[in-house]
């Protein structure tokens, strides 16, 4: 059968970082605070003029040169984002452009904190009918734009970044020791659509508008429904959490990824974390907590890979995968 087989990894971030400390100077926050509740220390964001195309070209970038795959090979880009650079059109078109592909498509998701699960799942089943063969898959975001900068109970949780996968249809034998998405599993509830929302938007407001959450709730459910969709994904494939070798969750906030891995008994040093340098990246802390452990060694060819995420909507999902 055929297989999207996870071939290359990119990833970037902003030069610019705000430490901590930086932002108790802006608004009425400690470093305490912010590393108690959260994990995180730092977070990257983009310059003055940096897009979140201009980031997403980079990681896509990245990850042709790791997979030694050329623009001219790819079929299809998605770019999973909540902040495109324009309204319209999808930031993805651009994106291609960038990268010099003269034929194919390209397209934006949006599941906000999910978009790169949702990204994922897409492609692979674009892969898996036949339709395309080499897709970039990237998550971009440049959340600073969206942030109140007055408001310490968001402003301190987000960051800027990009990560990008290249997938590649490969054959497999149909069972979990094939390399590839291995299964996908995505879940919204428009119900909870108010908790976690961006105050704005061409229709409603006709304004970007800004970032605004319920935090508490938001917590409450993000563990609950990640421990659910965690224990769907083992069970689709018939396996334990011993047969995990890295899970790679959303970076939303350190508590999150304990509690979750706690309740689902994944030893801690199994679960990458980037949230204390990258802090929240919504759709790009994924790909970017990827690219990172692949870099530097932890992730290896024929290591099974839980991937998750939860975000606005409520959106959530997960992916196994064989690297
Ligand atoms: N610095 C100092 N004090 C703060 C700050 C801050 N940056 N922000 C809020 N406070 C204060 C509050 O005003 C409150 O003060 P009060 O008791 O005098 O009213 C106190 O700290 C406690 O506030 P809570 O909101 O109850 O704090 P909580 O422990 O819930 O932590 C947090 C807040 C970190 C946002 C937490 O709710 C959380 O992590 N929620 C998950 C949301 C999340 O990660 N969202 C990311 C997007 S969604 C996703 O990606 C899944």
């Amino acid at each position: 059968m055929i297989r999207s087989q996870l071939v290359g990894f990119g990833s970037y971030l902003p030069e610019r970082v705000i430490t901590n400390a930086e932002m108790a100077k802006m608004v009425d926050t400690s470093d305490e605070w912010i590393v108690e509740r959260t994990g995180i220390r730092q977070r990257h964001v983009a310059a003055e003029g940096q897009l979140t195309s201009d980031l997403a070209l980079e990681a896509a970038r990245k990850a042709l040169k790791f997979a030694g795959v050329s623009a001219s090979e790819l079929d299809m880009v998605i770019v999973a984002t909540a902040t495109p650079d324009n309204t319209f059109p999808a930031t993805a078109t651009k994106v291609q452009y960038g990268l010099g592909m003269t034929g194919g498509f390209a397209f934006d998701i949006q599941a906000v904190c999910s978009g790169f699960v949702y990204a994922l799942a897409t492609a692979d089943n674009f892969i898996k009918a036949g339709q395309v063969r080499n897709v970039m898959v990237i998550g971009a975001e440049t959340f600073s734009r969206i942030l109140d900068w007055n408001d310490r109970t968001t402003c301190v949780l987000f960051g800027d970044g990009a990560g990008a996968v290249l997938l590649s249809a490969g054959t497999g034998k149909g069972d979990i020791t094939d390399r590839g998405i291995l299964s996908s599993h995505l879940h919204s509830d428009g119900k909870h659509y108010e908790l976690l929302q961006v105050k704005g938007g061409p229709s409603r407001g006709q304004t970007v508008g800004h970032v605004y959450m319920e935090g508490r709730e938001v917590f409450r459910h993000a563990v609950a429904n990640l421990t659910s969709v965690l224990e769907e994904t083992l069970a689709a494939n018939g396996i334990g959490p011993a047969d995990i070798d890295w899970v790679v969750p959303h970076q939303a906030n350190k508590r999150i990824l304990d509690s979750t891995a706690r309740k689902l008994n994944f030893p801690p040093e199994r679960v990458v974390v980037t949230v204390d340098r990258h802090a929240n990246t919504s759709a790009a802390s994924v790909p970017l907590a990827l690219a990172d452990a692949v870099g530097d060694g932890r992730i290896k060819q024929g290591d099974m890979v839980l991937l998750e995420a939860m975000g606005g909507g409520f959106t959530w999902g997960a992916a196994l995968a064989r690297i």
